[in-house]
């Protein structure tokens, strides 16, 4: 008995500085302390297996596995907002408000965080689903990874009430992502492209304690109540108040956060604060939003399907910085392409510190007339990568000289060649050349391809400077006693090279086959190869027209597989590959197919949506659709997501291939 007073007291006192430490940010005791009185948790709870909670504080740490996240549906359909991006799209929304409203109208004034909306639901004051938004209607349940998040309350207070949903925003601040990168970089993994998909990748992972040390953060943005005049709720405000009382993590922690604006004068004040005090902000947003206060007058003004007429998001400009252009330098890519990239002077933008940025091009380079030591305007997106998108001609040194693009490969000196017809300049020693070879070692041990853990271009650079690699086949006769000489290659690190590369013998043909790097050859056409040829020697002996029968297959990459098996030293590494073991034939998978009401039908998906986009094509896959690499006469649907080139959009409005929305698709399945 007494075991079990002690267990509740420590959860209670557990939860209470949980809350000071990552709700508060105002510790009131030691790590030190925390931790023991933790371990005394675990310790007393591993003895009490029928006090079992999965809500105790002991639970942060995660450990538990979920296999698929089940769909439930949202209680209240998730609504995303209207976006604006001016000032007087924003004084016309106003305005509209204070015409289609009765008596004064107060907004309230919040910041758009950049991550991945959330619903939690309690009952009984206890946490006991956190949904995803999913198509808005129905979202998955990621309730174990959610417990992991500390400044999300697993337990409220007596003095909330014992039912509301509250929904937030999921973040991952600056500092933990990039903590997160370094770790990866340091393992020569492929790094993370920006912290908003780290969080929605993160939070889709199978292993919640993989979650918890993620570093994963939440704001609450809505807070919804069976009763609110019972809690003297009225409007948005006097719920974000009362939710700071029951523990939530409100933007009220921060400065100038959360503002009730009483006309358009204070919210344009909002905005202009924030349109420089975000790049102090110590995770990312993309706008403010503006909300109407009182719920009656959210009432009369409704919503439309998508997006309630109360609400607007205001989107800050792209962010840029200027800098100085230090040199401009050329990569070497496997394929053998040139990417000129402009080395700067560290800039931050974004959170981030910028020191290099692509220049995509000779011909971009001599349109905007890019020269070293010019002052540049640098952009960052969505993607990892920013971009030179300007010159400031005023700040031009005097003796500057036009950029002189490269005629030889910086790696071998080969003359560099370029087709009419493209932009890219290319080396064409695919044999010779040591920056495509070793591009090509490192694609094939990356991730998508041989997953071979802790090669990644470091790994490769060493492995390759001390002459231990000249190909990919080389990796198979690596040994233990030669690993050992290098620098930084103690017994554990080189150990766990030759597990990953006798783990990579396992690795399916589909992905065998991608890896090897043909060109034009992604995973979606190595996947369809695979399965259509079922073995490399039926892949070999294919013809352009056998090539030619597969849908994903046009005539550049037909040309451009049996070329690739025509060239006896590629032949030659497959034969070494498939003699160290490495599988070369398709092994027929269980069936995991859903339904069929895709079948028949083509897909190709691009962009950035709420789940990982292997996800959505997983899901195209399992309901009996198929994938294609690009869009061409033969796509019946473009998936498009986020962040999506413009090209490949005017090429579907050109070829009249319907465009779908991620709701819209999620719809097409039910
Ligand atoms: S309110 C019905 N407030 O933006 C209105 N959303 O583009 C519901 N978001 O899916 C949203 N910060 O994930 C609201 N302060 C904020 C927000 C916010 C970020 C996200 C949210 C939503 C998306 C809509």
């Amino acid at each position: 008995m007494q075991e079990e007073q002690r267990i509740k007291e420590l959860r209670r006192t557990l939860h209470e500085h949980n809350h000071r430490y990552y709700v508060l940010a105002a510790p009131t005791i030691a790590d030190r302390e925390f931790d023991a009185l933790l371990s005394e948790l675990v310790l007393l709870e591993s003895a009490r297996p029928d006090l079992f909670d999965p809500n105790s504080p002991s639970q942060r740490v995660g450990g538990g596995f979920t296999d698929q996240f089940e769909k439930v549906s949202h209680s209240r359909p998730m609504l995303s907002l209207a976006n604006s991006y001016s000032r007087e799209e924003v004084e016309e929304w106003a305005d509209r408000i204070h015409r289609e409203s009765a008596g004064e109208t107060s907004f309230t004034c919040e910041l758009k965080y950049d991550g991945v909306a959330i619903a939690l639901q309690y009952e009984q004051r206890r946490l006991v689903r956190a949904l995803t938004r999913g198509d808005g209607t129905v979202g998955e349940d990621i309730t174990k990874n959610v417990r992991t998040i500390r400044s999300i309350p697993l337990s409220l207070p007596e003095s909330a009430p014992e039912k509301v949903e509250v929904r937030g925003e999921i973040i991952l601040p600056f500092a933990a992502f990039e903590a997160l990168n370094s770790k990866k970089k340091e393992k020569g993994e492929k790094l993370f492209a920006n912290p908003r998909n780290t969080a929605a990748g993160s939070l889709k992972l199978q292993d919640s304690g993989e979650v918890a040390k993620r570093g994963l953060d939440c704001f609450l943005y809505d807070i919804q109540l069976e009763t609110p005049d019972q809690w003297g709720v009225q409007g948005h405000s006097d719920g974000v108040h009362a939710a700071v009382q029951w523990g939530f993590k409100t933007p009220l922690v921060l400065s100038r956060a959360f503002e009730v604006a009483q006309n358009v004068d204070e919210v344009m004040a909002f905005l202009a604060h924030w349109d420089s005090a975000r790049h102090g902000l110590p995770f990312a947003i993309d706008g403010v939003v503006l909300k109407v206060d009182q719920h009656s007058q959210r009432k009369t003004l409704g919503s439309t399907a998508k997006a309630p007429r109360w609400a607007l998001a205001f989107k800050f400009e792209t962010e840029q910085g200027l800098t100085r252009l230090l040199r401009i330098a050329y990569q070497i890519g496997r394929t053998g392409a040139v990417t000129p990239v402009a080395h700067l002077e560290p800039v931050p933008i974004a959170g981030t510190t910028v020191q290099k940025a692509s220049l995509h091009n000779a011909d971009q380079i001599a349109m905007l007339d890019i020269r070293e030591g010019d002052m540049v305007r640098v952009e960052k997106g969505g993607e990892i990568i920013p971009k030179v998108v300007g010159v400031v001609l005023e700040d031009r040194p005097q003796d500057s000289m036009p950029h002189v693009y490269a005629t030889a490969c910086p790696d071998c000196q080969t003359p560099l060649v370029r087709a009419e017809d493209e932009a890219r300049h290319y080396c064409p020693n695919a044999a010779g050349c040591p920056e495509q070879i070793k591009g090509r070692i490192e694609h094939f041990a990356s991730r998508r391809a041989m997953n071979i853990d802790g090669l990644g271009s470091e790994g490769v650079e060493q492995l390759w400077s001390a002459g231990l690699i000249r190909d990919v086949a080389d990796l198979y006769q690596l040994e233990m006693s030669a690993l050992l000489t290098l620098d930084r290659m103690g017994e554990k690190r080189a150990g766990n090279l030759l597990a990953g590369i006798e783990a990579s013998k396992q690795i399916p043909f589909e992905r065998v086959l991608f890896g090897l790097g043909i060109r034009h050859v992604g995973e979606t056409v190595a996947k369809r190869l695979a399965r259509h040829f079922g073995s490399l020697e039926s892949l070999i002996e294919a013809s352009e027209e056998a090539l030619l029968e597969l849908d994903v297959v046009g005539p550049v990459i037909a040309e451009a597989v049996v070329d690739w098996f025509a060239q006896e030293a590629n032949r030659a590494r497959v034969e070494g590959l498939k003699n160290s073991g490495l599988q070369f034939q398709v092994v027929e998978l269980e069936d995991t197919s859903v339904s069929q009401v895709l079948a028949g039908k083509s897909f190709v998906v691009s962009g950035v949506f709420s789940v990982p986009r292997d996800e959505l094509k997983r899901m195209v896959e399992q309901h009996g659709g198929r994938l294609l690499g690009g869009v061409s006469g033969k796509t019946d649907y473009l998936l498009a997501g986020d962040k999506m080139g413009p090209s490949k959009r005017e090429k579907a409005e050109r070829l009249k291939v319907t465009v779908l929305s991620e709701a819209e698709f999620r719809v097409l399945l039910s």
